[in-house]
């Protein structure tokens, strides 16, 4: 027993925690990493709504404003990290999660192992080829430029960048290859977790599971090939007119609030005040009138 004890002691910190690690390298797979692919995925979708209806939701995130980029290093990227590094702990040490693949045939083990790879090389690319991987104006300027195809979308003109950016057909075929390869990661991974953390014991309520992942594996897969059907039937021109307008409204929008802000800032405490006062006659008479 103290041998034991002394050998764990002196292993590697990843054995000495491994029980700890495989259940939080599970759980980031699942939330936030896995949660975040099924709303990015379905985002990306409604570019098959046209672009008005991508833009929109693009603005809903990038309604963040400063907050977005923590946001997305704290519940998207380092959580994503921590999964790929340990993933590949995983792979290296060639160590299985026995509990899990006891039960799985050796095809489904050897594609999650696939998978991964190819989720590491696809993700890492596509985060570069869209969004630049950081957002510094030196980074933005000498590596992720046009010349090396980086941060090739522009949230300001979602749907004419991402069509652009994704008009090669070998880009597209490398996307789909990458979103293919994502979600059957996502879906199997969802299965062996059932495992993992006792939700599916039995080999009855195993083979339920199976139905189930697979069928969410198979409407995520079409979800996320959707988006590829949309960048490529978006007219790129009208889509650039429709951004140019909604990007000169907002310019307008942001310079009359900004005035208006100016303008009440340079106003007295009692002016503002009357202001006020006056502003609230006004609206009580308009629903006295809309009450008659
Ligand atoms: C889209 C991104 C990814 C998602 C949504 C995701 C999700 C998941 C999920 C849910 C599991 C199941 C965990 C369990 O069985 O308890 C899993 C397992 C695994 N993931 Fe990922 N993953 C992603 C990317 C990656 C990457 C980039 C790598 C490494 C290169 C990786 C390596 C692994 C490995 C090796 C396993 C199996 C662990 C085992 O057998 O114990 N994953 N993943």
């Amino acid at each position: 027993m103290e041998a034991a004890v002394e050998a764990a002691r002196q292993g590697t910190f990843f054995s000495r925690n491994e029980f700890l690690i495989r259940r939080l390298h599970s759980l980031t797979g699942l939330i936030p990493v896995g949660a975040y692919m099924c709303i990015h995925l379905l985002t990306n979708a409604s570019t098959l709504g046209g672009p008005e209806m991508f833009q929109k939701n693009v603005d809903l995130i990038h309604s963040l404003g400063p907050a977005l980029p923590i946001v997305e290093w704290t519940f998207i990227f380092l959580p994503l990290i921590f999964h790929a590094v340990v993933g590949v702990v995983i792979i290296r040490s060639g160590n299985a999660n026995l509990s899990s693949y006891y039960y799985v045939g050796n095809v489904r083990y050897t594609l999650q192992r696939v998978t991964a790879w190819i989720a590491l090389l696809f993700i890492a690319y596509h985060v570069f080829h869209m969004h630049g991987w950081f957002h510094n104006a030196w980074w933005l300027e000498n590596v992720a430029n046009n010349e090396l195809g980086g941060h090739q979308f522009d949230p300001h003109k979602a749907s004419s960048t991402a069509a652009i950016a994704l008009a090669s057909p070998l880009k597209k075929l490398f996307y789909g290859i990458g979103v293919i390869s994502c979600v059957y990661h996502l879906a199997n991974g969802l299965w062996t977790m059932g495992i993992t953390w006792g939700v599916w014991t039995t080999a009855a309520a195993q083979r339920r599971a199976n139905w189930i992942c697979g069928a969410f594996g198979i409407a995520l897969t079409v979800v996320g090939l959707a988006a590829l059907v949309g960048v490529t039937t978006t007219d790129v021109d009208k889509a650039e007119a429709y951004e140019k307008v909604r990007h000169e409204m907002n310019l307008e929008e942001q310079q009359r609030a900004e005035a208006e802000a100016k303008r009440l800032k340079s106003l007295s405490p009692a002016e503002r005040e009357a202001e006020a006062k006056a502003q609230a006659e006004k609206e009580a008479k308009a629903a006295e009138t809309k009450a008659h």
